[in-house]
């Protein structure tokens, strides 16, 4: 009797929670709505910096439109490629979970065919803040095709200041005059290239691009670097700059009189209008480099009474120990909301046993006379047939690439080519170490995931090291960079199953081979980890022939 009653309280228990998930299943799908994006791809006449130059644009334009987006919104993209060879965008910082195949890199999705089209489906997850996309293949990243994405949370969660009146976006980068065909040849011969010409500030040289504000107000700009290597320093003339967003997270809102964006990173900052009527200087700088190049960009006062004037203001002069200090300075506020309403820290990142350490060190070295890069001693190349990884993955076809292709540390063996892909298992819960024994910044991207960087500094990392690591407010980011001699530890939960590019921003050494795959895996199949192959994805190299059901 008693057992009877049990059982039938379990049953009940049993339908409320499946009643529970269902229904919470359908509200949550009536609940984020679909945007939809039709972008057509095509090669046209730019002049960013006063020459002519064949650039990528999309749908005529350059930068390309932004993807403008809600927290778990649905992200429909059509992209139809008008260039006369194979195209891929990919999407900087958007998680992509549980769906590595619609990431848009070559070892997750076959490549859009000249002519033909291809539409990205997925949702921006439990997903806040600025990000951007590019043109993942070849060397196209130079000829522009990028543009900015942003994640605004839903109506009903708090953000941690008031709603700016207006809301800028920012994309920086180094930029070279050539054309993006002759510097892919140029690499392609084993050379490496030359300094760029000039710095763009949305898609405009030196002195183009002008943002119109009103005196007293507050604004947020959100400053993407989608250059090809160099670290940029961002700052405004008379103005203090309030950090309020990096990559998603919500910052400590310290104010700041410039900021160094390094190559694929973003930042969201509130800059209130609290001067004089007059016009600004945007100063964009690079850093760390011998000769220095800056462009500028007007803040316009709709009251302004005077053009810019006096001197574009200076970038910080010192070197390394500035801008280590301002990276340290960069933390998580633990009390405000992040896409949910509960506080981000309620998640105890520091309190989590690390399972495994990785040490990545950047590789560089000639293989058959040729510059290449790589990562503890591997050099990526596409498998044969260029058949993506992920989707050799799928149809079990043998011979693409062997899991643990590349080591967990440096070797100190020479640089050899392989497909590298690294293994790990789903819901393990990861410290990775980048050393940098360069002279140069790097700077490191993960796709599929945000991490914890918990500490960096000057010198060689050791086990005692991690003293210093910050477990309580680090920044939960998706591009971290390393200085020159110094190393930056991060921790990463890989709860997302995939295959995820882990690569360098510096795109000439991306091109050369410096990135690997990082297959997080489970043995279970289950489309609660991970969605099935999208119905209509394209099929390319060895696997041409499957066909998709
Ligand atoms: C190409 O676009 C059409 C709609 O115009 C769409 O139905 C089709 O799925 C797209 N092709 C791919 C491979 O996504
Ligand atoms: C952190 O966020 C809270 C909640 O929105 C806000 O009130 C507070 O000012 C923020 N603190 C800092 C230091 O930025
Ligand atoms: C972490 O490891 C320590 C020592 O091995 C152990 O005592 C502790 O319970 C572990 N913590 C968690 C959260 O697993």
């Amino acid at each position: 009797m008693r057992s009877a009653t049990a059982s039938r309280q379990r049953l009940a228990v049993l339908m409320a929670i499946t009643l529970w998930s269902v229904s919470g299943l359908i509200t949550l799908c009536a609940e984020s709505p679909y945007r939809f994006f039709d972008w057509t791809v095509t090669y046209g006449d730019i002049y960013p910096l006063g020459v002519r130059q064949q650039g990528i644009l999309i749908n005529g334009q350059f930068p390309g439109p932004e993807i403008y987006s809600v927290t778990n919104d649905n992200i429909v993209v059509n992209v139809r490629n008008n260039l006369p060879e194979p195209f891929l965008l990919s999407w900087n910082g958007v998680q992509m979970r549980k769906n590595s195949y619609e990431d848009g890199v070559y070892g997750t999705t076959c490549p859009i065919p000249p002519g033909k089209n291809f539409t990205y489906n997925f949702q921006m997850k439990d997903q806040i803040g600025s990000f951007f996309y590019f043109p993942s293949l070849a060397f196209h990243k130079a000829a522009g095709g990028y543009g900015a994405i942003r994640i605004l949370s839903r109506p009903l969660i708090p953000v941690p200041f008031p709603e700016p009146a207006g809301d800028f976006t920012v994309l920086i980068g180094d930029w070279y005059e050539a054309n993006h065909k002759v510097m892919k040849a140029v690499l392609d011969g084993g050379h490496r290239l030359g300094f760029p010409d000039g710095i763009l500030i949305n898609g405009r040289g030196p002195t183009g691009a002008s943002f119109t504000v009103d005196k007293g107000k507050t604004y947020r700009l959100r400053i993407s670097n989608v250059g090809l290597q160099h670290s940029l320093n961002f700052r405004v003339q008379g103005h203090l700059m309030k950090l309020v967003e990096v990559e998603g997270t919500h910052t400590i809102q310290a104010s700041y009189s410039s900021i160094d964006v390094h190559v694929g990173q973003s930042y969201s900052v509130l800059i209130t209008m609290d001067q004089p009527a007059q016009d600004y200087y945007i100063a964009v700088s690079t850093r760390f480099t011998t000769k220095i190049l800056t462009s500028t960009a007007v803040l316009h006062y709709s009251n302004s009474i005077r053009p810019v004037s006096g001197p574009v203001p200076c970038g910080p002069t010192t070197e390394i120990g500035w801008s280590i200090n301002q990276a340290r300075s960069i933390r998580t506020n633990l009390t405000a909301s992040g896409p949910r309403p509960n506080p981000q820290g309620s998640y105890h990142y520091g309190q989590i046993n690390v399972t495994r350490t990785i040490n990545l060190v950047s590789s560089a070295g000639l293989i058959n006379q040729k510059q290449r890069y790589g990562v503890n001693g591997v050099s990526f190349v596409p498998a044969a047939d260029n058949t993506p990884l992920k989707i050799a993955d799928y149809f079990g076809i043998p011979g693409i690439f062997r899991v643990g292709s590349i080591p967990d540390s440096p070797s100190s063996r020479q640089l050899v080519l392989d497909t590298a892909v690294m293994g790990a298992d789903y819901r393990t819960f990861v410290e990775i170490v980048f050393e940098n024994l360069e002279s140069i910044v790097q700077s490191w991207h993960l796709d599929g995931y945000n991490f914890w960087v918990v500490g960096m500094d000057g010198g060689r990392w050791t086990p005692a090291s991690r003293k210093q690591y910050n477990l309580a407010d680090a920044i939960s980011r998706c591009t971290t960079q390393v200085y020159p001699r110094s190393w930056t530890a991060i921790y990463i939960a890989l709860d997302n199953v995939g295959m995820w590019n882990l690569r360098t921003e510096f795109w000439a050494r991306q091109y050369l081979g410096q990135q690997f795959y990082l297959r997080v895996f489970t043995p279970v199949k289950s489309l609660r980890d991970e969605f099935s192959i999208p119905a209509n994805a394209l099929v390319c190299g060895k696997a041409a022939n499957r066909l998709l059901i």
